[in-house]
């Protein structure tokens, strides 16, 4: 089957958006860049349901641009913690200042201005200038590529930067014409989240189903292709729960790489390796059920101890020589310190 003539796809999608499409998450309600830059930002990586409790209270906090450049980098952390995908959270604050310091105070309204600061790439800036100022740029991102590669049955290997790019041009020659663009954005996010999907797509609601070129072939699931596949790796790491009373000893963990900025527990390379480090100290700890954490790239197994100091502990001086970043954090100042999920659900059964 032939690819739908330019202009169909726009035109169907528009219209199923205004009839079956998401028109009430509170980042619709608004064209205030600030509100949909940060809704973008929170969605690349998690869920709406997950997003919609964190982006309200984000918002309480951190009503506008000017507050969230100013607040501390503890308070934005602390704000995201349990989001994942923390540079997210780093680039956010640093976003917010560049748009204090370059801009003003307010956002650029268009993409490639847009996509020149922190953290928004090529989608979010598109998506950022469709919303909130109705410019005509395409979005492409893993969700988008499922719908358009199956719609237009494009068979290129997504792993290659050439097909890539011919994707993009292809996102680009299907955009509307007239108006409707944010329509036509939105229908193809909601498109991709609730009938495109991944795997068991519901072609029999699809505003596309007589022009997809993938259904007509009968297997919409090939599609995309990429034939890289991401490589996972499986790392183990013992977790040091040093208390004393109602604190623990925690550590910021540093501003690159996994939990970057998050606030965690002492980590060694095995519990052997823990326990001899106790072993030279405050004596044997308790060890605890291990707990296997899921990252994009890595399976994590975390294997904690416990080892609960006395009060007068003469051990408890010496951390600040072993971790200079440590300090010790009560129960209830935890929730200003940003942990990372299984850390903040293994504090909340010992603490
Ligand atoms: N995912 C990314 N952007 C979104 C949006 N504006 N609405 C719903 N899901 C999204």
């Amino acid at each position: 089957m032939n690819r739908p003539p330019p202009g169909q796809l726009a035109e169907s999608l528009i219209a199923w958006q205004g009839q079956h499409g998401r028109h009430t998450l509170p980042w619709q309600q608004t064209r205030d860049p600030y509100r949909v830059w940060l809704s973008e930002i929170m969605l690349q990586q998690t869920q709406v349901a997950t997003v919609l409790v964190y982006y309200q209270r984000f918002l309480a906090q951190l009503p506008d641009v000017a507050a969230l450049a100013a607040a501390s980098q503890d308070e934005v952390y602390a704000l995201w913690a349990g989001l994942g995908y923390y540079s997210r959270a780093r680039n956010l604050h640093r976003c917010a200042q560049a748009v204090m310091r370059d801009f003003g105070g307010a956002f650029p309204s268009t993409a490639p201005q847009l996509a020149t600061l922190p953290g928004i790439g090529r989608t979010t800036a598109a998506a950022i200038a469709a919303f909130c100022f109705g410019q005509r740029e395409a979005i492409l991102d893993g969700n988008v590529k499922r719908v358009l590669t199956r719609a237009l049955g494009f068979g290129e290997d997504l792993a290659q930067a050439r097909s890539e790019r011919a994707l993009w041009a292809l996102a680009e020659a299907e955009l509307p014409r007239g108006p409707g663009i944010e329509a036509y954005t939105q229908g193809l996010m909601d498109l991709g989240a609730t009938v495109c999907t991944a795997r068991k797509p519901a072609c029999m609601v699809c505003p596309w189903s007589a022009i997809c070129v993938a259904r007509a072939q009968g297997q919409p699931e090939a599609y995309p292709v990429k034939t890289r596949k991401l490589k996972r790796s499986q790392r183990a790491s013992a977790l040091l729960c040093l208390t004393r009373g109602d604190a623990v000893w925690l550590l910021q963990r540093p501003a690159t790489g996994i939990w970057a900025g998050l606030w965690s527990l002492p980590e060694f390379e095995s519990v052997p390796a823990l326990q001899a480090w106790l072993a030279d100290g405050p004596g044997p700890g308790q060890p605890l059920p291990v707990i296997s954490h899921v990252l994009t790239h890595l399976d994590w197994a975390l294997s904690p101890v416990h080892c609960p100091l006395p009060a007068d502990s003469p051990h408890a001086d010496a951390l600040a020589l072993r971790w200079p970043e440590g300090r010790w954090v009560l129960r209830e100042e935890l929730p200003a310190y940003g942990q990372p999920t299984p850390v903040r659900k293994l504090l909340s059964d010992i603490v």
